[in-house]
């Protein structure tokens, strides 16, 4: 899945430009994670500068990615490349209001902003997704049901969307169940009150999607997937920060829009041709660090639909 969302989020970014780098933009981005979501880097960031071998895989990940976008960003600057209708040349030609363009190192920044927000959280969605379907095979059936009666033997395309309901409803019940971002937090830089607390200068404050989304005062039968719960636009009627698998306010997912899109056509893509069966070893074990990864990954055994 993450092959799959890099894969996809790289086009998008760049066209066809990082195709043949994915496996070394996947290789350098993991190396990039693994130290960025380490607690040991966040409590004693001094170790960052040390000689040590995950700093260096660190050092050597960025080194690469840099390597990798910037040398796409020169090409197109220098009109060796054919311009896209991607997001870099949308950034290339971002103009501020004073006229002003993005100096190379803005658009690296926000090309890998997006790049490693908008691939991990959406194959982590759908790979709790498959688990979730695995477990409940009255959930897939009726999932096989909608794709046959919606798209027959063609494929899936943005015009199927509004038609894809119960598709819809998986991903948001899934979401639901194991949100991608299953915590995030605050720090007040300046003492302020929110719903009668203090929160002083400097300290933080988490809220979890997890727990909040899994609470009976907005759930029924919280623990179970119940897709169907999402009908008859359920979203509406609950508090608007009982479900925020993409957050909320000013910081609020950029990609909401384009992970939906994606997360349920490559569901019905997939899930049209195959049936997935998590295994049972490894064990599926939430593993709640910056993001909600399955600890040891998922086993699965693919079998295709009749
Ligand atoms: C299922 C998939 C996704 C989930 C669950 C998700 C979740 C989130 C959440 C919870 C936040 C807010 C973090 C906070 O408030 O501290 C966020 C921010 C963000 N997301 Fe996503 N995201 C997903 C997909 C994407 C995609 C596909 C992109 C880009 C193509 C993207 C780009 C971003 C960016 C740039 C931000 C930072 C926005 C800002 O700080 O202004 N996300 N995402």
């Amino acid at each position: 899945m993450m092959q799959l969302t890099l894969e996809i989020v790289a086009k998008t970014l760049f066209g066809a430009d990082v195709g043949d780098h994915a496996d070394d933009v996947g290789e350098a981005l993991d190396a990039v994670l693994a130290l960025a979501a380490d607690p040991i880097f966040m409590f004693f960031p001094f170790l960052r500068e040390m000689p040590i071998p995950s700093v260096k895989r660190y050092r050597r990940g960025i080194a690469k990615l840099d390597a990798i976008i910037f040398g796409v960003i020169e090409k197109r600057r220098a009109g060796k490349q054919e311009e896209g209708n991607d997001l870099l040349s949308m950034l290339l030609h971002a103009k501020d209001e004073d006229g002003s363009r993005m100096s190379d190192r803005q658009v690296r920044d926000e090309s890998l902003t997006l790049f490693l927000a908008g691939h991990e959280t959406t194959a982590l969605a759908l790979s709790w997704t498959w688990l979730l379907l695995s477990q409940h095979p009255e959930v897939d059936k009726k999932l096989a049901t909608e794709l046959s009666d919606v798209l027959g033997d063609r494929e899936a395309t943005l015009a199927d969307l509004p038609n894809l309901r119960y598709t819809n409803q998986i991903i948001n019940e899934s979401l639901r169940m194991y949100p991608p971002a299953w915590s995030m937090g605050r720090e007040a830089c300046e003492d302020v009150v929110v719903g009668g607390y203090l929160i002083p200068r400097d300290h933080q404050v988490w809220f979890c999607p997890w727990a909040i989304q899994r609470d009976a005062r907005w759930f029924e039968a919280p623990d179970e997937f119940r897709p169907e719960r999402w009908e008859n636009d359920f979203q509406r009627t609950l508090h608007r920060y009982a479900y925020f698998p993409f957050g909320g306010g000013p910081r609020f997912c950029i990609g909401q829009s384009f992970a939906q899109m994606e997360a349920v056509l490559l569901l019905a893509t997939l899930a049209q041709r195959f049936r997935v069966e998590v295994l049972p070893k490894p064990a599926p074990t939430p593993d709640p660090t910056v993001t909600l990864r399955p600890k040891h990954g998922l086993r699965v055994r693919l079998c295709r639909r009749a």
